[in-house]
């Protein structure tokens, strides 16, 4: 499985190479001593946000998810595990290519939008869809999925000791040579750094959802027990906003 994707060679990429000499003094503002944050706020504003539509970043499915779905593919993939799901864009496009896929996220609203959507178009035999705040755990077997998948998830409300957690949870639900494919927000973006600082490297955007900024340090960081495959900044044009983000790809040896 390491090696390919989409129609190209990974080779193992010299991070460190850009990693500028001097690493930031970090200022600990909303993150508690336990390294936990309070979300419970934004969980419901992504709940309240998702009751009052039904298609918040579209119903297509995100240029990086057909491009995962591309690396699914040629990896042999089949059991996709997605998290924060969303109401399912890329969940549904996954399914239409016959992936199994195991989708969570912890607003009720779009879980349920997704079972629902994916009932009427005849998909929901391949989908597990469960309410869940990942904070506390993946609910999942050890190595029971050929490949974790999130778009935007990591970029949330998460102080970097829960992201190590649920980056460790997904390396233990994963099988071996199995990939870990995300996306996050990154520190080239316009929203880097500008309004209501959370701590760590956490703002909050003009439509109150508060974004983990992710530079190349953390993104390797938090690549423990992974071979860490690929990263390449993209833009990402799906509403309300362009996006600057980095794809990264993680192998499980
Ligand atoms: C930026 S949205 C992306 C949604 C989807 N991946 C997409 O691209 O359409 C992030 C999602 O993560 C979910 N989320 C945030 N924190 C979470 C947590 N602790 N546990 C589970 N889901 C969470 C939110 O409810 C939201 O649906």
């Amino acid at each position: 499985m390491a090696g390919e994707s989409r129609g190209r060679s990974y080779s193992r990429n010299p991070l460190h190479s850009f990693i500028p000499a001097k690493v930031k003094n970090i200022l600990v503002v909303a993150v508690g001593m336990d390294g936990k944050v309070e979300t419970s706020n934004q969980r419901n504003h992504w709940d309240k946000t998702y009751q009052s539509t039904s298609d918040f970043f579209g119903h297509e499915p995100s240029e990086f998810g057909m491009g995962a779905m591309r690396t699914f593919v040629a990896n042999g993939a089949k059991k996709i595990l997605e998290l924060g799901c969303g109401q399912g864009r890329d969940a549904i496009h996954f399914l239409k290519h016959g992936m199994e896929v195991a989708a969570f996220d912890y607003s009720e609203t779009c879980v349920n939008q997704l079972m629902e959507r994916a009932k009427k178009m005849g998909l929901d035999k391949g989908l597990t869809a469960s309410v869940s705040d990942l904070r506390k755990g993946i609910p999942l077997p050890d190595e029971s999925v050929d490949a974790c998948f999130s778009h935007m998830f990591f970029t949330m409300h998460l102080s970097e000791k829960e992201l190590a957690f649920i980056f460790n949870e997904c390396h233990r639900v994963l099988k071996h040579g199995g990939i870990n494919i995300y996306s996050v927000r990154n520190v080239n973006d316009p929203h880097y750094r500008k309004g209501k600082h959370h701590g760590e490297d956490m703002w909050e955007n003009p439509m109150g959802f508060v974004v983990h900024f992710f530079s190349l340090e953390k993104v390797q960081r938090l690549a423990v027990g992974y071979d860490l495959l690929y990263t390449k900044e993209f833009d990402d044009p799906s509403p309300p906003f362009t996006k600057k983000l980095y794809e990264v790809v993680l192998l499980k040896p």
